[in-house]
């Protein structure tokens, strides 16, 4: 399939849970609990907490959904890929328990508040199945399937999934769920604002201040908290070193009509591939969403191309009988593959972090709000030590090295000089570069209408060279995932700050 016969990217979540307009209101002073955020982690650690009686404010640089929460595939499920074998091995049979046991606990605790809350977000339970197509990666699966039992989980090895794919074995999960994510989330918007929190759109949060008294500044003016919940997705501010401990990967996911009969009938995961394959229902018709062809955001690749393939992989193998909807995300993994949640650095007594689900953030950032609420409730909850986001664990040690050598080489350096001298004059409609004009790197885009929009190629977060995407036409940073439009506006963070405008 061509690239260009693929609708605009816009997720299917977005286009088909209308919002109502949470911006222009006003910034209070100061409120109990800040919450950076309105993905799932941020909401649902404010409903908790204005549950318990705290007055909470989620500040949100777009709107409630805009990030990874309303770009995601929504399974609800505590099968995380291949996990609890290389949790069990890593860190031990206990926290593989209580990793499975707090996910779990999420899981139920969303199918509870949907009813209770009445929020209409199609929870609905599906078994899931992580198979693989290579024979000599069955016994990697035998063992997961094993470890995820003795971690308390629904879990059994089988020979073959009900999908047209060459599986060569899987593990199955029985009862999880998915459901529809934005459904949710201004679900649990709504909720925030009946026990007296409010949720405002369009405020970014440029910095926190700790001393002396915890402050949020944002593009609004500041406010006053005596807690804040920085839930942003990659953390915005550099202290605590996240951005040396977290890997954005990307994925792209399409969307279309299939045949009744193949409407997928559970939830599917490839284990080396990420392919990975759901049903969702909209006006009586059947849809399957496809995800996978993952990359490093912000690697040189060619974006509109792995699109083309997936949706090929997609129309044969799924059925779809044409792409309605296309859209990608990245997440973040840490270097042992478990969350970060819990106090931002290891002296914070107001400030608090959850990120890094690793493409598991439906269950994770649920965790996640638990968890926090209970953190600042003062409460014991057994996945305190598990989340810890400055847990020292020499084992991660290799991968932190690797990530960050990865990194180290898009920084400057290595790639102005790859760069040479260059004009941005002879750009043809629809493409894009980054090149040295004079002392200054510009990344430049032409639109297909002809107009040149320049902008400084060195991301405002630590100064990466951003590369061009061409599915998005959007400038993504290699480093650590921050996202921009070509006129330079911040679409994803940690850069709070837009690309620096040039004259054209
Ligand atoms: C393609 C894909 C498929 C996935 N599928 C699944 C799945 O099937 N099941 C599953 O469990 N997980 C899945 N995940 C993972 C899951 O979607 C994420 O882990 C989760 O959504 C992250 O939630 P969050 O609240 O941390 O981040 P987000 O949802 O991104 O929320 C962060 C919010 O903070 C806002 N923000 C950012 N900077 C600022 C600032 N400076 N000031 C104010 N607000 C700011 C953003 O606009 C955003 O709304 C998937 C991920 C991807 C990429
Ligand atoms: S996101 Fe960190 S340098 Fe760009």
């Amino acid at each position: 399939m061509n690239a260009d016969a693929l609708p605009r990217p816009r997720s299917l979540w977005v286009d088909t849970a209308p919002a109502p307009d949470r911006g222009g209101r006003p910034l209070p002073d100061e409120a109990e609990v800040v919450v950076l955020g309105a993905g799932i982690a941020g909401l649902t650690t404010a409903y908790l907490l204005a549950r318990a009686g705290r007055t909470v404010a989620v500040l949100e640089a777009r709107e409630v959904g805009a990030g990874v929460s309303g770009h995601t595939t929504a399974k609800l499920t505590t099968q995380h890929a291949v996990k609890y074998e290389p949790l069990e091995r890593h860190r031990g049979a206990e926290a593989a328990a209580r990793y499975a046991a707090s996910q779990a606990a999420a899981l139920e605790w969303i199918a509870d508040t949907a009813t209770e809350l009445g929020i209409d977000c199609g929870f609905a339970r599906r078994d899931s199945f992580v198979y693989t197509t290579e024979p000599g990666r069955t016994d990697l699966l035998r063992r997961e399937a094993e470890a995820a039992q003795r971690a308390g989980l629904p879990a059994s090895y089988v020979d073959d999934v009900d999908l047209d794919v060459p599986a060569a074995g899987a593990v199955r999960f029985a009862k999880q769920a998915q459901f529809h994510p934005r459904r949710w989330l201004l679900g649990l918007a709504d909720a925030i604002e009946r026990h007296g929190g409010q949720v405002l759109e369009g405020i970014r949060a440029l910095g926190v201040e700790e001393q002396p008294a915890p402050t949020v500044h944002t593009n609004r003016g500041a406010l006053r908290a005596r807690d804040i919940v920085v839930a942003t997705h990659y953390p915005i501010l550099d202290r605590g070193l996240y951005f040396a401990r977290l890997d954005p990967v990307r994925d792209l996911v399409v969307a279309g009509p299939v045949p009744g009969d193949r409407t997928p009938a559970a939830m599917y995961l490839d284990e080396r591939t990420h392919r990975s394959v759901r049903a969702f229902a909209a006006n009586a018709e059947s849809l399957a969403i496809v995800g996978g062809a993952h990359y490093r955001t912000g690697a040189r690749v060619d974006v509109a191309a792995r699109y083309a393939e997936l949706a090929d992989w997609a129309t044969a193998r799924i059925g779809l009988r044409r792409i309605t909807h296309r859209w990608s995300a990245h997440d973040m993994s840490t270097p042992d593959s478990v969350p970060f949640v819990g106090r931002y650095h290891p002296f914070a007594r107001h400030l608090w972090v959850a990120t890094g689900f690793g493409q598991w953030g439906m269950t994770g950032g649920t965790a996640a709000g638990l968890l926090l609420r209970d953190l600042l409730l003062d409460k014991e909850n057994p996945a305190t030590g598990l989340y810890d986001p400055n847990r020292f664990d020499l084992r991660s040690a290799p991968a932190v090295v690797k990530d960050n050598a990865t990194v180290a080489n898009y920084f400057a350096g290595d790639h102005l000089r790859a760069l040479g001298k260059s004009d941005v004059d002879d750009l043809a409609p629809g493409t894009a570069r980054v090149a040295r004009t004079g002392a200054t790197v510009v990344a430049a885009y032409r639109s297909p209408e002809g107009e040149l929009h320049t902008v400084g190629a060195h991301c405002t977060h630590l100064g990466c060279l951003v590369a061009f995407n061409n599915a998005e036409r959007t400038w993504d940073c290699p480093c650590h995932g921050s996202r921009f439009e070509v006129d330079g506006t911040v679409i994803q963070g940690p850069a709070t700050r837009p690309l620096r405008k040039l004259e054209s």
